[in-house]
Order: C-alpha cells, then sequence, then structure tokens
C-alpha cells in the first residue's frame, strides 16, 4: 500500500475545519495590521535558500529538499518564507511602488529534518515580513502581532524570549571574543559544535549537549558587546513591549537558526507541546535584500508554525472551535419524490444556506441519524400528507417545533430558517 510520506500529514475534514477557523484568524488580525498577502511559488532556485538563509546553516546543510529539473536547475522546496518574499521584492521593485510593505503569508514549508511531535518535513507556517524600515516600533510590531494571535486562541503557557544581535561589526568583534574564550575549551566540546566553532561559532548556544552547555554557561554574551545605538534600539523594542503588555524575557542565548538575522530575535515558546516548543520565531534581517543582489532595505519579520499551534491548543484544551452545523437536513418520504427533493434542496443552496439529504434511499430513521450527526439546525420532511396538499413540513431540531409552508412559499421558508 502506499502511504503518505514520512513526517507529511493529511489534514483530514475533522480536522480542516480548525484550519480554516485559525487562518481566519490570522487573514483577520493582518488585515487590523494591514499587512497585505503574498504567495510566492512552492519552489525557488536553490541558490536563493543557500545565499538568503545561509550555506553553514542546519537548514541549507541539511535539509532542504533539492533536485536537479529535467533542465538541468538546480531548485528547492522552500523551507522558509523571508528568502521568497525578499526575492519577490527584488524581482517586481516592491521597494520603488511603495517605501513600506508590509506582508503576510500562510503557506506549507518543506525541512527534511527527523520527524517527532511538533516536527514535520512538510509543515505550515503563518507569518509576516516588513520591508523598507529600520524603526524598532516594527520589530515589537512583529512580537505583537504573534503574541495577539496566541491570546485570541486563548493560550497560556507561552514565554516570548528576545535578543538583539547588534550590527555586524559589533558581532564580529563579539564571536573574536567567544573564539577567546573556547578555544581552552576546545578539545572538550561536543563533534557538532567543533565544527560549528569554525562555520558558525554563535549556534554553539542552541546545542543540547551536557558537555556544551556546561562550557557556554560562562561564554561571553553578545548583549555585553552591542554599540550603543544597537544598545537604544534593542531598549526601544522592550520599552514597546512593556506599553503593549506583552510580557517578556530577555534571553542574551537566543540565537536562531538563520544567518540573515542583526538586531532584534525572538522566539515565542510553549510549555504544552514537549520539546519542539518553539511556536514562532523571528527577527530583524537588514543586510538580506542586499545579500540577494537588491539595494539595501532593512526587513523584519516571524513566522508561527501552525502544527505546533494546534497541538498547543490541544494539549491545553483551548480553540475548541466547532464546525459550523446544517442548516437544513432534508428527509425523504417518498422515494420517488428524490428529483423533487433534489430541487428544493438546490433552491435552498443558492439562497446561501447549508443544506444536505439522502443520496442513498435511506430509511427515515437513518435519515434523521444523519441529520442529527451534521446538527442540522431544521430538518425539511418531503412527501407524506403534507406534500399532498401542497406543504412543506419544517422541523426545528432544537426545540421541536413544526412549521408548515405552501410549496410556492419557499421565500417564507426561508426567512424562518435565517430568523
Ligand atoms: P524558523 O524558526 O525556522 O524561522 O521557523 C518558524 C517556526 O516554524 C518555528 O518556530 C516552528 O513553529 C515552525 N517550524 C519550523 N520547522 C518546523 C518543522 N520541521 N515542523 C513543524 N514546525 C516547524 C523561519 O522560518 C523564519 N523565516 C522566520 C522569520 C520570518 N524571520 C524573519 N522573518
Amino acid at each position: 500500500m502506499i502511504k503518505a510520506i514520512t513526517g507529511t500529514n493529511d489534514i483530514l475534514a475533522e480536522e480542516s475545519y480548525k484550519w480554516r477557523e485559525l487562518e481566519k484568524l490570522v487573514n483577520d488580525t493582518m488585515s487590523f495590521y494591514n499587512y497585505k498577502e503574498i504567495r510566492t511559488p512552492i519552489f525557488e532556485e536553490t541558490a536563493l535558500f543557500s545565499r538568503g538563509i545561509g550555506d553553514a546553516t542546519d537548514i541549507v546543510s541539511k535539509e532542504m529538499y533539492s533536485f536537479i529539473d529535467r533542465s538541468g536547475l538546480s531548485l528547492t522546496l522552500k523551507p522558509e518564507m523571508t528568502a521568497s518574499v525578499a526575492r519577490a521584492l527584488i524581482e517586481h521593485s516592491l521597494d520603488k511602488k511603495q517605501s513600506l510593505n508590509k506582508l503576510y503569508y500562510i503557506s506549507p514549508m518543506f525541512r527534511q529534518e527527523r520527524p517527532q511531535a511538533g516536527r514535520f518535513r512538510q509543515f505550515h507556517q503563518f507569518g509576516a515580513e516588513v520591508l523598507g524600515s529600520q524603526s524598532p516600533l516594527l520589530d515589537a510590531e512583529m512580537i505583537i502581532i504573534a503574541y495577539d494571535i496566541f491570546a485570541k486562541l486563548e493560550l497560556t503557557n507561552l514565554k516570548v524570549k528576545i535578543n538583539s544581535l547588534g550590527i555586524t561589526e559589533s558581532r564580529e568583534l563579539y564571536k573574536e571574543k567567544l573564539k577567546d574564550y573556547l578555544l581552552p575549551h576546545f578539545n572538550n566540546l561536543s563533534e557538532e559544535s567543533k565544527k560549528r566553532f569554525e562555520i558558525n561559532i554563535l549556534r554553539i548556544f542552541d546545542s543540547k549537549e551536557e558537555r556544551d552547555q556546561s562550557i557556554m554557561k560562562d561564554a561571553p554574551l553578545l548583549i555585553e558587546y552591542l554599540d550603543e545605538a544597537s544598545l537604544e534600539h534593542f531598549n526601544t523594542v522592550k520599552k514597546v513591549l512593556e506599553n503593549s503588555n506583552v510580557p517578556y524575557e530577555v534571553d542574551p542565548k537566543l540565537v536562531r537558526g538563520l544567518d540573515y538575522y542583526c538586531h532584534t530575535t525572538f522566539e515565542v515558546v510553549s510549555g504544552s507541546v514537549g520539546s519542539q516548543s518553539a511556536l514562532c520565531g523571528g527577527g530583524r534581517y537588514d543586510g538580506l535584500i542586499e545579500q540577494l543582489g537588491g539595494k539595501p532595505v532593512p526587513g523584519v519579520g516571524f513566522a508561527a508554525g501552525i502544527e505546533r499551534l494546534l497541538l498547543a491548543c490541544k494539549n491545553e484544551n483551548v480553540f475548541d472551535v466547532k464546525e459550523e452545523p446544517l442548516d437544513v437536513y432534508i428527509i425523504l418520504l417518498n422515494a420517488e419524490l428524490k428529483s423533487d427533493a433534489f430541487n428544493s434542496m438546490l433552491e435552498l443552496r443558492r439562497e446561501g444556506l447549508r443544506v444536505d439529504a439522502d443520496y442513498l434511499t435511506r430509511s427515515i430513521k437513518a435519515q434523521m441519524r444523519e441529520a442529527n450527526r451534521y446538527k442540522s439546525r431544521f430538518t425539511l420532511f418531503i412527501g407524506g400528507d403534507e406534500y399532498k396538499n401542497g406543504e412543506y413540513l419544517l422541523k426545528d431540531m432544537s426545540e421541536g417545533n413544526q412549521f408548515l409552508f405552501k410549496t410556492s412559499d419557499m421565500k417564507g421558508m426561508i426567512k424562518k430558517i435565517r430568523d
């Protein structure tokens, strides 16, 4: 039997309405903040991601779904959206049409990671990117949007962690200090961290190995080496968060796994989803557009993982949305009236009501069971003496009240259903 690929999920009907509700919440929230939706292709040239995210990152060096197409081009299924949005900005000169571009997206992403709870190979993100301003207000706005959405879902077991990576110059200076600190400990580092020492030294902070963690415990921190302007930027972000009632903690070891970041980085983690606890992550990336061949355009953004978010909701028993019930389920009393019933059903549907009927010529009892299964608000009986008298019998399923309508008075019946 052919099965879905490991790390991918079917979102079945019993779940997909939740996805739609969540997507509606995202669309609505983004529109309150005046973000416009962008949709980019599922695959891009591999070079976009290797240049944008960084060759030394785990995503690029280990996790991308890359393949050569029939024309010999190396393509990659998008592992994240920031590089794609940056590419689209450059390609369509969006920065020339508008000085500030506020964009958002909801899209599948692909990374060949080891699957586990909350970590998949095809997963979905929603996120936002603002391109064209260095204002720290926008760094804060990213965190606030994510926090607002999580709050509307009524998630509580959350922690907002923020940090600043400053500008390249202070970061390079700091990397030297970190090297000096780590050199005497080099032989005690894990093999992975030895590699990172050469190619991406900041990521040693992310190591889960105890031997690395005990060495990093006393390492100098980047935040202590920030230049004055970066510190001021960071302080403003913090002040805006405080004024917006977003509780946060500064985590000076939060370095994040993508190379494009500068200044603010952040994550929102949940205590309700196990080890893959980051519900969202983001930060500022003032150098990315230039690195991809565009004019310098500063940017900041975030992305949240939808699967993890829904898992957190499930574990906290919140966002218990119910699927919309049917308005009407038609109970057919005489099988020979099938086509009349079908016509009535169509008429109601075309008036914008949710209506269904039995297609399997089942017993009345079985039809009533279906009506209950769909939690239909009304049942409409077609057939029997009423129908012979030119009438429909409409029954309100919650109160049990019954109403008779002339078959010529569809309008009257529709009004009753709508009220
Ligand atoms: P990221 O931290 O790689 O950042 O991913 C953001 C979120 O996507 C994570 O916090 C997590 O919830 C979800 N996620 C990531 N990988 C997986 C996976 N394998 N399975 C399930 N969920 C996952 C970015 O992608 C950046 N583009 C965020 C950003 C936007 N920075 C600036 N702008």
